[in-house]
């Protein structure tokens, strides 16, 4: 039987996941694949400091060179997140022929081309099924499972940390600031949670998805990208009241010669499949020409989930290796989608504005929308108490985000209008 020998690079919290789980289920790997996949090398900077590995097992370095040098290592595991020293270590690794796993969603999503041209050059694969929706197999979803359809859509629910935080916010009624303490206290926020609630985690794994999904580059600088932090409590309960729940989705669209690709906190159906979607779980509804709408759910992060998929992309290179097979089709964007600009979107829309108690208001703000074209579903105003602050909600038909955003920025001008207007985009899914 084929013995193949791998260097894990990163034994932080998912690597120690990858490590365990080698080792309780290489047997059961051993009998479902035919392949002996044996970690033989690991390279973490903290070595030293990690005295449950022990030399006996395993080689250890806090050099990855060790690992990229050693002509027996067939496959590299990358898991030291960042975009610098891993995209050192990927194209290092592919270049000395080896074959790449990684679960590193921003350096795949800043240098895709770079990184998939250089593996065809190798004729080595790069394997990134942890990378998106932790354990979801969501790539050898749109890879193989729906290899015989055009996708239409994608919203995914994909940043546990941002659903866990909405979540609460949802439910208990929390402000961010108190949601965000309480993922931070029970491990599911890290203690710079930057990349996750500016939403930037989100659109990284989005754009992958979207490129997979049409075969297209995505220049991910151009990602429309909104996070989370600054939605207020007020806005959730209203979006309640009115049917609807917030999460933070990640949306592309496939509109014949353009693509809508963006991530962004959205109104969504309360008792629709993503809107059930709870706490740190993630999940991808995708609309396809044949087999219609699809539903994956899951753990999205975390040591052992993304180990699960981890491991899946090692049996498939495995497989790949024991019949001699790379197949350069999986890495060729083939068609040239222009992204489209926030602007060009269309959607319907929620709305607040705080104004002063005062007669005429609502004619006054009726008319920009009318001049704008924008009609509106919805107007509610509550009982108030407080004279100089009277929040005023709008539920729009679709419209351009252009005419809607041209419209608020009057409307803001209003002497009666308190503070920026707040608008938030409805996906009836
Ligand atoms: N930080 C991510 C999340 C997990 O909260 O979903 C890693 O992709």
């Amino acid at each position: 039987m084929k013995e193949i020998k791998i260097g894990l690079i990163g034994a932080g919290v998912i690597g120690s996941g990858v490590i365990a789980l080698l080792k309780k289920n290489r047997e059961l790997i051993k009998k479902r694949s035919g392949c002996l996949l044996t970690l033989k090398s690991i390279c973490d900077l903290q070595i030293k400091k990690k005295n449950w590995l022990t030399d006996s097992e395993f080689k250890l370095t806090t050099d990855y060179r060790q690992i990229l040098n050693d002509p027996e290592i067939e496959i590299v595991i990358e898991l030291i997140g960042g975009t610098t020293a891993a995209l050192d270590v990927i194209l290092g690794a592919l270049k000395a022929q080896k074959h790449i796993v990684t679960a590193n969603k921003a350096a795949l999503s800043m240098y895709y081309s770079r990184i998939f041209k250089t593996a065809c050059e190798h004729k080595r694969e790069v394997y990134f099924e942890g990378a998106i929706g932790g354990g979801i197999p969501i790539i050898k979803v749109l890879r193989e499972g729906l290899v015989g359809n055009s996708i239409k859509s994608i919203h995914c629910i994909i940043n546990g940390t941002c659903n866990f935080i909405l979540s609460k916010m949802n439910k208990l009624g929390m402000s961010f600031s108190d949601a965000l303490a309480d993922a931070q206290r029970l491990g599911f926020a890290e203690a710079n949670p930057d990349l996750d609630i500016n939403g930037y985690d989100a659109a990284h794994k989005t754009a992958l998805l979207a490129m997979l999904a049409f075969n297209t580059d995505i220049d991910i600088r151009k990602v429309y990208t909104e996070g989370i932090n600054s939605l207020q409590a007020i806005d959730l309960a209203h979006a309640r009241e009115l049917g609807y729940t917030v999460k933070l989705l990640g949306i592309a669209k496939n509109h014949g010669s353009k693509m809508e690709v963006r991530v962004n906190p959205c109104l969504i159906p309360e008792h629709s499949s993503l809107g059930s979607v709870e706490n740190e779980y993630n999940a991808v509804l995708i609309n396809s020409d044949f087999l219609g709408t699809s539903l994956y759910y899951g753990k999205g992060a975390g040591s052992y989930p993304t180990a699960s998929a981890i491991a899946s992309d090692l049996t498939d290179i495995a497989k790949d290796i024991r019949l001699k097979e790379f197949n350069k089709y999986k890495y060729m964007p083939f068609n040239a989608k222009d992204l489209m600009t926030a602007g060009e979107s269309a959607a319907k829309y929620y709305i607040r504005i705080n104004t002063i108690e005062r007669p005429g208001i609502f004619s006054s703000i009726t008319a920009v929308f009318a001049r704008y074209k924008i009609s509106l579903e919805k107007v509610i105003q509550k009982d108030f108490d407080n004279l100089k602050n009277i929040p005023i909600m709008f539920v729009t038909r679709t419209c351009s985000e252009k005419s809607m955003t041209g419209a608020l920025g009057e409307i803001s001008r209003f002497p009666f209008v308190k503070g920026k207007p707040v608008f938030l985009r409805i996906e009836e899914l």
